[in-house]
């Protein structure tokens, strides 16, 4: 039941010079497990994280979730699945400002495949005790544009919490908050990992790795993930 990077590798192009971001990179999350990739501004983070996440096919190398190639899928396919299986959350939040706190929440619903109405009911109600869980209560029908941006946040954990993924995928998501909540948001994402939720945090944080269950380091492209075989030097 895990999400499995092999020998993963991406080049960008930029004014006509290659960039290369991820070099046969290989790691391996289970559910439950924390990961934290950590490393400089500019060593491919944020690329892991996108190609680890169904969002940017790599140039080389698989990406396997319960043993399907996420890559082999159509793009419709892999979107689905992405919306059942996984949850992000970014430094920038990405909520819609002029939509409320569970309208916010709820947007993860459409990312279903097949959607009832039974099913959007229970959405409803799992968003908002996911709302309440996150202490948003009083501010679950104000609008994400009047909100704190550690509330912001929260409410972006609600959202990628809400179809109950197996892996949760956070890029810098302490990058834009202040000590106190990004200690909070940090101390969420154990939380989750606690209750069997596989986390992925890319970071140059540095307090991940007081919460991580497993550091990993990543530096000019190259990630080392010493629980994989072929991980080792
Ligand atoms: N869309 C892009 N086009 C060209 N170069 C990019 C693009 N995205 C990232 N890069 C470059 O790839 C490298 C890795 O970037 P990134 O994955 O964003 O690193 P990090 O998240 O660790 O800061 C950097 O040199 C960055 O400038
Ligand atoms: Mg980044």
């Amino acid at each position: 039941m895990a999400l499995k990077l092999e020998n993963v590798s991406k080049t960008y192009t930029r004014n006509g010079l290659d960039v290369l971001a991820l070099q046969e990179g290989s790691c391996s999350i289970e559910p439950g497990q924390f990961i934290a990739v950590c490393g400089p501004s500019g060593c491919g983070k944020s690329t892991l994280l996108q190609v680890s996440g169904g969002l940017m096919r790599p140039d080389a190398g698989t990406v396997t979730l319960d043993d399907q190639d996420i890559y082999a899928l159509s793009a419709d396919e892999r979107a689905g699945f992405r919306g059942a299986s996984l949850g992000f959350v970014f430094q920038q939040f990405h909520l819609v400002p002029y939509l409320n706190v569970l309208e916010n929440v709820l947007v993860a619903s459409l990312a279903l495949p097949a959607k009832s109405p039974a099913s959007q009911r229970d959405a409803r109600d799992r968003g908002l005790a996911l709302i309440d869980r996150f202490g948003l209560r009083d501010r679950a029908f104000h609008r994400a544009a009047q909100l704190s941006t550690g509330e912001r946040q929260r409410v972006a954990l609600a959202r990628a919490l809400l179809n109950e993924p197996r892996f949760i995928l956070a890029d810098e998501p302490t990058g834009n908050l202040d000590e106190a909540n990004g200690e909070e948001v940090l101390r969420h994402l154990a939380e989750c990992a606690e209750q069997g939720t596989g986390v992925l945090l890319v970071t140059h944080d540095a307090r991940a790795a007081e919460v991580a269950s497993r550091v990993v380091e990543m530096e000019a492209g190259s990630i080392r993930d010493e629980a994989m075989p072929w991980g080792v030097a």
